[in-house]
């Protein structure tokens, strides 16, 4: 799978997605992320990016014609399966739209910066809004790092045995039952007797009861 994001703040991009499962997916060539500098489409001397906001207010807005001008370079080198600009007003980010999206093979991600981008570079491209939360980040770099690394560890042989995705929460809309390891007694804490019981079936029983029991303590809205 295929990602093009663009950015003014590429350096901010480049660490999130430079480690552990997202880096192996790279070195594996099951995905390939590019990071385009929108600065390098800047107008004129100052390679200026964005401008006031018509009708006056606080907040500078992201300019059309250097966004126009690398969407358009991109656009005709590949077609997309989502043109996604991430911004609180979108849609809010789910494991659904992470499965549906990981089905695809390229997508471009569109950060956008100050008060954002300029509504009819939105009309005229985007084909999917998302917000990854109720709150509002400083740019949409973040949130892109967030669809990159949610959606690249669902790629076919990303992730391995051990790190699978089936067992996530969300992915079956609970929660992940609770989780040890070694020692079995800590702090006078003892590891459920189930899970070193060696009952393959009853343990599986045993995480789905507590992934239930979780989800409606925590997250009923998600039983719904
Ligand atoms: N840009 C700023 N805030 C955001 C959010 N919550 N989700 C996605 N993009 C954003």
């Amino acid at each position: 799978m295929h990602f093009d994001i663009i950015t003014v703040l590429p350096d901010l991009l480049a660490s999130p997605l430079s480690h552990s499962i997202m880096q192996r997916a790279k070195d594996k060539d099951l995905l390939t992320v590019a990071i385009h500098d929108l600065r390098e489409y800047g107008l004129g001397k100052y390679r200026q990016v964005d401008d006031y906001q018509f009708g006056g207010g606080a907040g500078m807005v992201m300019r059309c014609e250097p966004m126009a001008e690398l969407i358009d370079k991109l656009l005709a080198e590949r077609t997309y399966d989502e043109i996604i600009y991430l911004t609180p007003d979108g849609e809010r980010y789910t494991q659904k739209r992470a499965n549906r999206l990981s089905m695809g093979e390229n997508l471009l991600l569109i950060c956008g910066h100050y008060k954002g981008i300029d509504q009819r570079i939105r009309d005229e491209y985007v084909t999917l809004e998302i917000s990854i939360g109720d709150y509002v980040l400083s740019g949409g770099e973040l949130a892109a790092a967030v669809l990159v690394d949610s959606i690249g560890r669902l790629l076919p042989g990303v992730l391995n045995d051990e790190t699978s995705a089936l067992t996530d929460s969300f992915q079956d809309d609970l929660l992940a039952p609770p989780v040890y390891t070694r020692p079995a007694e800590w702090r006078g804490r003892q590891v459920p007797e189930i899970l070193t019981s060696g009952h393959t079936g009853k343990i599986e029983k045993w995480r789905e009861d507590q992934a239930l029991q979780r989800t409606k303590d925590r997250r009923p809205d998600l039983l719904e």
